[in-house]
C-alpha cells in the first residue's frame, strides 16, 4: 500500500513507520512526506531518504505551500492509498477527509478520549495527564474526522505514571509505545485486517 504520512515535528512516529515498511514488518510504502513546517526534523529525514516534501498549507513562514487542491492532486499523483498524522499539529480539511474515508490514521498520546482535543498537543498532554493523578496513560491510534482526537480509536496501548513522574519522562515512556502501536495499526491497515463492528468501531484482527 502507498503511505503518505503527515508531520510538523522530530517525525519519530514517521521514521518507525517508515524503518518498518523498509524491513517488511508493515506492506506498505512511504511515498510522501506532507509537512506544514518545511525545516521541521521529519522533512528533513524525508529528503534525505529520497522521499518527497510536500508542504501543506502555505503560511507565512512556507510560502511554498500548496492549496487544498494541489494538496489533493499530488496525493492522488502519488496513487496514496492511507493517510497517517504523526506529530501534524494542523487541523486536516473536510475535502481531504472525503477523499480518504475510513483511511486516515492519528495518533495521539493519551488514552482518549481523556486528555485530547485543541489544545491537548505534546508535552501539555502529559502535563495534564500528571497534573490530574491519573495512574496511567499510554497511546491512542484513531482514525481521523474533521475534529481534534475524536474519530474512532484502533489502538491503544498503557503505560503506567508513577508519583514522581516528569512530563519529559511520562512522554518518553509513552513516546515508545507509540512507535509499537502506531506500527502494528499501520501495518494491519495495509494488510486489510481492519474489520469494522455495525455500531462503527474498528477492531484489528490478528494474522492467521
Ligand atoms: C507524538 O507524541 C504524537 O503522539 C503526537 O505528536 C508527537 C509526535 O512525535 N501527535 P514525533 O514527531 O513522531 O516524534
Amino acid at each position: 500500500k502507498r503511505l503518505a504520512v503527515f508531520v510538523s515535528g522530530g517525525g519519530s512516529n514517521f521514521r518507525a513507520i517508515h524503518g518498518a515498511a523498509l524491513g517488511g514488518a508493515v506492506h506498505g510504502e512511504v511515498v510522501a512526506l506532507v509537512t506544514d513546517k518545511p525545516g521541521c526534523g521529519g522533512a528533513e529525514y524525508a529528503s534525505s531518504n529520497g522521499i518527497p516534501v510536500v508542504v501543506f498549507p502555505k503560511s507565512k513562514s512556507a510560502p511554498e505551500g500548496v492549496s487544498v487542491a494541489e494538496l489533493l492532486d499530488t496525493l492522488r499523483g502519488y496513487s496514496v492509498d492511507f493517510v497517517l498524522l504523526a506529530g501534524y499539529l494542523k487541523l486536516i480539511p473536510a475535502e481531504l477527509i472525503r477523499e480518504y474515508p475510513r483511511s486516515i490514521l492519528n495518533i495521539h498520546p493519551s488514552l482518549l478520549p481523556a486528555f485530547g482535543g485543541k489544545g491537548y498537543y505534546g508535552l501539555k498532554v502529559h502535563k495534564a495527564v500528571i497534573a490530574s493523578g491519573a495512574r496511567y496513560s499510554g497511546p491512542t491510534v484513531h482514525f481521523v474526522d474533521e475534529h481534534y482526537d475524536t474519530g474512532k480509536t484502533l489502538a491503544q496501548r498503557v503505560v503506567p505514571v508513577f508519583a514522581d513522574d516528569t512530563t519529559e519522562l511520562l512522554a518518553a515512556r509513552v513516546l515508545h509505545e507509540e512507535h509499537q502501536v502506531y506500527v502494528e495499526a499501520v501495518a494491519a491497515l495495509c494488510e486489510d485486517r481492519i474489520v469494522w463492528r455495525e455500531d462503527g468501531v474498528p477492531l484489528i484482527k490478528s494474522r492467521i
